[in-house]
């Protein structure tokens, strides 16, 4: 981390009296500057972004939140919001030191579980696996899984509106949100939280948060809907011929396992050497083109494993499944899973490489992963292709490794032409170039390009809640938007969202 001179847009003199305020509010230790800020805050978790920062300041509660918006507003020195910092798209960091970066590793609480209402109300801090930890103790779960769990927080997951493995039995983090708390950017706490199921008093504009990445304000309390514990459960790997193959496979579980199917996850065969890169000792299931990892999960005391080898008998006979195993235990399963988790891991220790979250109707899934393989075979030899996803819902990770002889300056500007041409094969099919990990910095571009209408509205929004831009400036939205857009009339462009074909 290069320690952040005061910067081009405020002076000295203002940013130190800003600084001293926050300090005589929140107390020293709550404020870090210079060489006190770790790494951990600057830089991204995949080590490929960093980022710097005026100060990192960690408020305790909303009220702390409240004022150091306050504060911010009367300055005008710009505030990033930051929670687990597990994000995949920049948008908790800036390559200029002139905003504080606001932590919420201090609001941990979880503040009620309602066993009545099934609901569980946390402040933004509160780390999923520690919320996921604590339901479990009272017999409930929460609804989103996802890998960075042990790091990633609440409040987070909500203005990214993160996705996961879970999401087509419980969808995105935004279904799992009944009410919440944000801090505005002049200051005001406004809260939704009711623990109501039903509230029907007007639409809630918090839910404004929900994916906005913080450029509304800063999300500091959630109430969520939570279920109950899903203590029966079956896990299988299996191998199928191709990304089609895998689909009609996962036709075939649906048609007669709905109801407890809670992941539906594929990797291709070329996502393997990176897997085992993290753990050489690591066994592979199955030897097929796609792998696919098959949860069920049900609270009731169900037969789960027999039904899942039932299904895939019949899969096997009627030649829709090449290979299968069902785990026989919970660490076999956690073997299984181990696999898709250590390809994000392996990516990270191979360095650069393009880095997809697209997604199709799921139809389009079979579709499109060939479009995305033949692309980069035909316009990028070399490049090596890692097909793997969500297919339960649609979401496909298309990423290529460089080839290893390529520096990192030649890789990356080759990936920028790469990703372009991600975006257009997606695009055709009617589809999102961000289906889960949000816009942040690097897709913002893309964003108001491609969705112009729907960025000016937003824009618009911003411009009134939050005058001056402090919030997460250059994140989402493109800096300083005008009041109104005056780039582009949204009656004259739609509503952006491309039709399905
Ligand atoms: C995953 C992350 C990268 O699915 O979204 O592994
Ligand atoms: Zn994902």
């Amino acid at each position: 981390m290069t320690p952040s001179a005061p910067t081009d847009s405020h002076d000295q003199a203002t940013t130190h009296s800003y600084l001293s305020a926050l300090r005589a509010t929140l107390g020293e230790a709550a404020v870090l500057t210079g060489s006190d800020i770790s790494e951990t805050y600057t830089r991204d978790w995949t080590r490929d972004r960093h980022g710097q920062c005026l100060a990192v300041v960690k408020p305790a509660t909303s009220a702390e939140v409240s004022q150091v918006c306050a504060l911010s507003h009367a300055t005008g020195i710009g505030i990033i919001p930051q929670g687990g910092h597990t994000g995949l798209v920049g948008g908790a960091q800036r390559n200029r030191g002139d905003c504080i970066l606001i932590s919420t590793q201090r609001m941990t609480a979880i503040e009620e579980i309602d066993a009545d209402g099934m609901t569980c109300t946390v402040q933004a801090g509160a780390v999923l696996e520690t919320v996921q930890t604590t339901l479990g103790e009272q017999g409930f779960q929460f609804g989103v899984a996802i890998g960075s769990q042990g790091s990633a927080q609440i409040g987070g997951l909500i203005s990214t509106n993160a996705g996961g493995v879970n999401v087509l039995r419980h969808g995105m983090m935004g279904a799992q949100v009944l009410g919440l708390e944000m801090v505005l950017p002049q200051g005001q706490i406004l809260s939704s939280i009711t623990g109501l199921h039903k509230d029907n008093r007007g639409p809630d504009p918090l839910r404004l948060a929900i994916g906005a990445e913080g450029v509304f304000g800063v999300v500091t309390r959630a109430c969520l809907r939570i279920l109950p514990r899903q203590t029966h459960s079956a896990t299988a790997y299996a191998g199928c011929t191709s990304m089609q193959g895998a689909l009609d496979l996962l036709r075939h579980i649906r048609s007669n396992g709905h109801e407890v199917l809670s992941a539906f996850e594929v990797m291709s065969q070329s996502c393997m050497p990176l897997a085992q890169s993290v753990d050489p000792s690591m066994i592979l299931p199955v030897d097929a083109p796609v792998h696919v990892l098959i949860a069920f999960s049900s609270a009731m005391d169900l037969p789960l494993q027999d039904h899942l080898e039932a299904l895939l008998a019949s899969a096997f006979e009627q030649g829709v499944v090449q290979d299968a195993v069902i785990a026989q235990s919970q660490s076999q399963a956690a073997r299984f899973w181990s696999i898709r988790e250590g390809l994000v891991e392996g990516q990270i220790k191979r360095g650069y490489h393009v880095r997809s979250d697209v997604s199709v109707r799921l139809g389009h899934v079979p579709q499109a992963a060939v479009a995305l393989e033949t692309m980069l075979a035909e316009e990028f030899p070399g490049w090596i292709p890692q097909t793997y996803g969500h297919l339960g819902d649609g979401n496909l990770h298309f990423n290529a490794l460089p080839p290893e002889s390529k520096s990192e300056e030649e890789a990356r500007a080759v990936g920028k032409t790469i990703e372009a041409r991600i975006f257009d094969i997606v695009t055709e099919l009617g589809g999102s170039f961000s289906a889960e990990h949000g816009i942040g910095r690097t897709k913002a571009g893309w964003f108001r390009k491609t969705l112009p209408a729907r960025h000016d509205l937003l824009a618009q929004l911003k411009f009134t809640l939050d005058p001056k831009g402090i919030m997460n400036p250059g994140c989402l939205l493109a800096e300083n938007p005008t009041h109104p857009p005056d780039r582009e009339d949204p009656k004259t462009t739609g509503t952006g969202s491309p039709a399905a074909k």
